[in-house]
């Protein structure tokens, strides 16, 4: 079994795969007890999708290899396909990767026996991502169906943006995207932020993706907080219930301001927190599927 995408997922799977999650949180033990090894590859930058992926091995009783690319022979030329092979033929159980091109793992699919798991591709999807998203969603309003979200920020290079928008909009969400239109992904529902934004119920900001493109914003840092960065003066015209999620890492004064990233509506170190049990679920999941 792999897990690169959610459209792969049906509601039930996903309902199901939260309800473990939180039973995880909950105190629930699955012990592997050491006869399982997950391989974390990350070929881009990370700190919560690799570290979290890891707890959550731990928190299973599973061991894990932790990839360093630098020191790899990736810097000899070795292939995306070699490097997972070889990760299989010592005998891990399952590789957890993050790739830099979308869709990477098409060319591993029907070649890789053992279970993989997408910490990210490019511009693409990021399940482990939605799901905790879904995750902390639920567990504030106890449902998804007619919530209002509104994902405001760099949408077109946003993983997290794509795989929410489709999973959100099934699950019953009512779906929304906000921010610069140079960062407008044709065919999403985009508002304007300050209309929205007294009648959503949770606003998702985003990170601009610099590292993605060169010079495609037009704004300044400056520009960008005062036309959709959140700051006290928005979450004021918030619901009383609404929640502020991100999911970082997040640049303090630009799309959001630095005393509102633990502010009491923000959920985002909660999102972080439900990250290992989702992770601890997704790898149950691989692992124990025969
Ligand atoms: N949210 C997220 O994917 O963070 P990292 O890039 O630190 O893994």
């Amino acid at each position: 079994m792999n897990i690169f995408t959610l459209n792969d997922f049906s509601t039930t799977d996903i309902n199901s795969i939260l309800d473990e999650a939180e039973e995880f949180k909950a105190g629930k033990k699955v012990d592997f007890k050491g006869k399982k090894v997950v391989a974390n590859l990350f070929f881009e930058p990370s700190t919560r999708t690799h570290y979290s992926f890891d707890k959550a091995a731990y928190n299973l009783g599973c061991r894990t290899q932790n990839f360093d690319t630098t020191n790899s022979s990736i810097q000899k030329g070795e292939t995306l396909y070699d490097t997972v092979k070889f990760f299989e033929s010592i005998g891990c159980d399952a590789v957890v990767i993050r790739h830099p091109k979308e869709n990477y793992y098409q060319d591993l699919v029907g070649k890789i026996k053992i279970p993989l798991v997408s910490g990210g591709d490019g511009t693409g999807n990021h399940p482990s991502q939605s799901l905790l998203d879904l995750m902390t969603i639920r567990e504030e309003f106890g449902h998804f169906d007619g919530l209002k979200i509104v994902i405001v920020g760099d949408i077109v290079h946003s993983r997290v943006a794509h795989s929410n928008y489709e999973i959100m909009k099934r699950l019953g969400m009512e779906v929304y995207t906000s921010g610069p239109r140079e960062f407008e992904e044709p065919g999403y529902n985009y508002v304007d932020f300050d209309t929205i934004l007294p009648e959503a119920d949770i606003i998702m900001l985003l990170r601009v993706q610099h590292e993605r493109h060169h010079d495609l914003m037009k704004l300044t840092t400056d520009e960008y907080h005062r036309l959709y960065g959140l700051n006290q003066e928005r979450v004021n015209k918030m619901k009383e219930r609404a929640i502020i999620m991100h999911p970082a890492p997040f640049n303090r004064n630009v799309e959001i301001a630095d005393d509102i990233v633990e502010c009491k509506q923000s959920r985002i170190f909660k999102q972080m927190a439900n990250g290992v049990f989702v992770r601890m679920a997704l790898l149950n999941r691989v692992l124990s599927d025969d």
